[in-house]
């Protein structure tokens, strides 16, 4: 099944441009969102959303807390993440204006399904974003809208992580057409940006080679560091995750704005830390600001990783490396960003000899809370 592949992961990495053009397929007609499954939530309902609140464990929620800024910017609907064991173990306020959604690739994660029965036992309505058909939580809630990844095999999440952003943001824009969010030239802009994602996956994994020899030098790495802000901020986390549970490394992603409130004590002679750089095109107030960061932590020693779009030369003075990524609008840049972070997790647990495919102490699908 691996079909001449080493392991599943590295098939999925390399499958990612086609788990978003599937993920896209049959939903844009004529320059607008499709979403047959959303049927039985008219435009009516949709219009008096007034809270959206998702619930996912793990890489799922990281595509959520990327979703979170587009759907807020496109739709004007306030977003909130939840970890599903946080959401289901206190007294979240729903009311008739909150929809719940809900991110699953397997649709099986026990935290996840009981989150989702709670929230329609309070009376929520719910929607779910999932990769396996007919799995129990599209069978719970009120709609499902499928990724369509292929089956996903690796323990770590990656194709499936892309695809569920793909899903959230088509939903997103859907969203943004009922309620008159958008004007109509921006939303067409945007879908067009996320056509243009497959091929922009293509280039982004053409830089492996240099990430996999990046990798190989810091083999014996004890500790790495992400740094992201706005969307990055969420990959960050997503690149820490994957270290973690591939490499077996202590690794954490934070708010680069977070810095100086603390983090920056962290900071010693030879601390790798990697950077997804904002872009330049978009506010640049973030990206000087990030900027500042890499200057901040470089002048204490720090040995930057940046992953910074094409052209971007800012940031060449200050970084011990720079891997590039295609240009994309900048909420666009996770589903970019997100691969040298990927690829950089399971080439260093291949150069440390573990199982990238079945980390130590770790699960597939987490069907026990
Ligand atoms: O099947 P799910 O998407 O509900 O799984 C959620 C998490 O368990 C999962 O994303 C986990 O964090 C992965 N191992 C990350 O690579």
């Amino acid at each position: 099944e691996k079909g001449g592949w080493s392991s599943f992961m590295r098939k999925e990495v390399a499958e990612q441009p086609d788990a978003v053009a599937n993920t896209i397929r049959g939903r844009i007609v004529d320059g607008e969102v499709r979403i047959p499954e959303l049927e039985s939530f008219g435009d009516d309902e949709l219009r008096g959303v007034r809270r959206i609140t998702v619930v996912a464990c793990g890489t799922a929620s990281y595509a959520g807390q990327v979703a979170k800024y587009a759907i807020e910017q496109w739709a004007r609907v306030p977003v909130e993440i939840e970890l599903s064991h946080e959401f289901r173990y206190r007294e979240p306020v729903i009311d008739d204006g909150t929809l719940v959604l809900s991110i699953s690739q397997s649709g099986e994660t026990m935290d996840t399904l009981m989150a989702v029965k709670y929230a329609r036992e309070q009376g929520a309505r719910t929607i779910s974003i999932c990769n396996t058909q007919g799995a129990t939580i599209p069978r719970e809630s009120d709609a499902v809208v499928y990724t369509h990844a292929g089956p996903e095999v690796a323990v770590a999440s990656t194709k499936a992580f892309v695809a569920q952003i793909t899903a959230l943001y088509l939903f997103g824009l859907h969203l943004a057409r009922v309620r008159g969010t958008l004007a109509p030239e921006v939303l067409a802009e945007a879908l067009a940006e996320l056509q243009a994602i497959p091929a922009k996956l293509q280039t982004a994994l053409g830089q492996s080679e240099r990430v996999a020899e990046l990798a190989h030098w810091m083999a014996d790495t004890r500790s790495v560091l992400f740094l992201g802000r706005h969307v990055g901020y969420p990959i960050a986390m997503e690149g820490a995750l994957k270290l973690k549970e591939l490499a077996y490394i202590h690794a954490e992603g934070f708010a680069a704005g977070e810095l100086k409130h603390g983090p920056i004590a962290l900071i010693e002679p030879g601390q790798p830390v990697f950077v997804v750089v904002p872009s330049p095109r978009g506010s640049a107030n973030l990206h000087s600001k990030v900027v500042s960061n890499i200057q901040e932590i470089r002048a204490r020693g720090a040995r930057v990783i940046a992953i910074a779009e094409d052209g971007d030369a800012a940031v060449l003075p200050y970084a011990d490396e720079v891997i590039r990524i295609p240009l994309a609008a900048p909420l666009f840049e996770p589903l970019l960003a997100v691969v040298p972070l990927q690829v950089f997790a399971m080439e260093l647990s291949q150069a440390k000899g573990l199982d990238v495919d079945q980390p130590r102490n770790l699960a597939k699908s987490v069907t026990v809370e």
